[in-house]
């Protein structure tokens, strides 16, 4: 039998998370929403910035950031519309109205039709690491049409460390959690150069950024080589 490319067409990520009402004492929400928030911030966030979370959950990232946006605006897009809807929860809970900056969005192949500025920073945070190639390549070519001749995404993803070999799982150590990333399912680990070459093919290049602080993932910088701007 093929299996999913991963669950979360069916399941609502965090959805656990729902009943809990102080959702800044959870660490998984709290310590990840720092670190994509203070990251965003270092790479050049402003209060006027377009941002574009890809696979954006339920607002874990949206629910600091949208208040910070004066004349920016925050799309969020997810493949799945349940998570779409908490996530509206999330925004109303933290006293962000309908009328804040934001649209979010559910669709399946990384369609970007409801995305009607030019974005300046794209984000997508754990969520190259539940896609396979296909995938990753479907969304940075559907990036290319929304995307600002400037722009850039930052993007995490499992890598292969060194002397780790392609066709076997590979253990990460989470907080203390044991887990394994492989080739084959999610959660897909992928060689650095591997990528490299996929984003070359979608128009881009891809550095590694050291600063992000994601304790088991890589995060990967995706932007257009000078040349390639003129005809954006
Ligand atoms: C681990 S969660 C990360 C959520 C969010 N970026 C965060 O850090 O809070 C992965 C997210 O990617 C979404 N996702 C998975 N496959 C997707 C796809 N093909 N297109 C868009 N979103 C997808 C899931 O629904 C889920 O919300």
């Amino acid at each position: 039998m093929t299996q999913a490319e991963n669950p979360y067409r069916q399941d609502v990520f965090l959805e656990d998370l729902r009943q809990q009402k102080d959702r800044g004492q959870q660490r998984i929400w709290a310590e990840h929403q720092e670190m994509q928030l203070s990251f965003l911030q270092r790479s050049g966030l402003t209060a006027s910035s377009t941002v574009l979370d890809i696979g954006c959950g339920p607002m874990r990232l949206g629910s600091a950031l949208i208040p910070l946006l004066n004349e920016g605006w925050y799309y969020g897009q997810d493949i799945n519309p349940g998570t779409i809807a908490f996530g509206e929860e999330v925004l109303r809970e933290a006293g962000i109205s309908e009328q804040a900056p934001y649209t979010l969005f559910a669709s399946e192949q990384f369609e970007f039709t409801s995305v009607d500025r030019q974005v300046q920073i794209a984000f997508a945070n754990s969520v190259f690491s539940h896609l396979t190639l296909n995938s990753i390549f479907t969304a940075l070519l559907q990036l290319q049409t929304v995307l600002a001749p400037n722009g850039v995404l930052y993007a995490t993803f499992f890598a292969l460390e060194p002397g780790r070999l392609w066709l076997k799982p590979h253990p990460r150590n989470k907080w203390g959690r044991q887990f394994e990333t492989f080739p084959h399912q999610d959660p897909y680990h992928y060689p650095l150069p591997l990528l490299q070459d996929l984003a070359r093919q979608a128009g881009f290049r891809l550095d590694v950024v050291d600063d992000f602080g994601h304790p088991t993932q890589t995060m990967g910088r995706f932007h257009r080589p000078r040349w390639r701007r003129w005809f954006c």
